[in-house]
């Protein structure tokens, strides 16, 4: 990428995609030249979404949107910003509750590589309560997720939930 470009990566587990991550993205795309949806390859976590159909996931939702890509990182997020030619990374802010874990994460990043700017944008209103770990317990519980995720992620969890469990011997 040109280096008069601004690539900005929008790092986070996305699992899953909502609304709210959606509403981030193309606000992002309006305002960067590119954005890099950027999954966390975490071992340490058992996600309900593997890194195939989360990557699957983004791409269906903006595949008319040129310049948003998806890729996936390991390790720490300013060396992969590096890695990219990244002069941004793009945090969504909810609430206040937010603040304080993104302030560090920001500061910490700050410290970690002093060049690599962290810009934070608000959701739509209607967003600013949604995410992926309240969305993963009313899918579970069978509440209703119209309007606050994407629909083929909507589909997906529907599928999951009519999947027979299995059983631990
Ligand atoms: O969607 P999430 O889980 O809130 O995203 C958190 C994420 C992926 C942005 C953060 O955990 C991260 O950047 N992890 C990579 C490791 C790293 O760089 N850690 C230091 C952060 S200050």
């Amino acid at each position: 990428m040109a280096s008069d470009q601004r690539l900005a990566v929008y790092p986070g587990s996305f699992d899953p995609l909502t609304n709210g991550h959606v509403d981030i993205i193309a606000r992002g795309a309006r305002l960067f030249d590119r954005v890099v949806v950027a999954i966390l390859l975490n071992p340490g976590k058992q996600p309900l979404f593997s890194v195939e159909e989360r990557i699957t996931i983004v791409r269906e939702v903006f595949k008319d949107t040129p310049n948003v890509e998806v890729d996936t990182f390991s390790g720490l997020l300013v060396e992969y910003a590096k890695r990219r030619q990244a002069n941004v990374i793009v945090r969504g802010l909810r609430a206040v509750a937010d603040f304080e874990y993104e302030l560090q994460m920001a500061l910490m990043n700050r410290h970690l590589s002093a060049d690599l700017e962290t810009v934070f944008m608000m959701p739509a209103e209607q967003y600013t309560y949604v995410s992926s770990r309240l969305i993963k317990e009313i899918a579970a519980l069978g509440g209703s997720l119209t309007g606050l995720v994407p629909e083929s992620v909507e589909a997906r969890l529907q599928r999951r939930r009519h999947m027979p469990a299995v059983k631990s011997v």
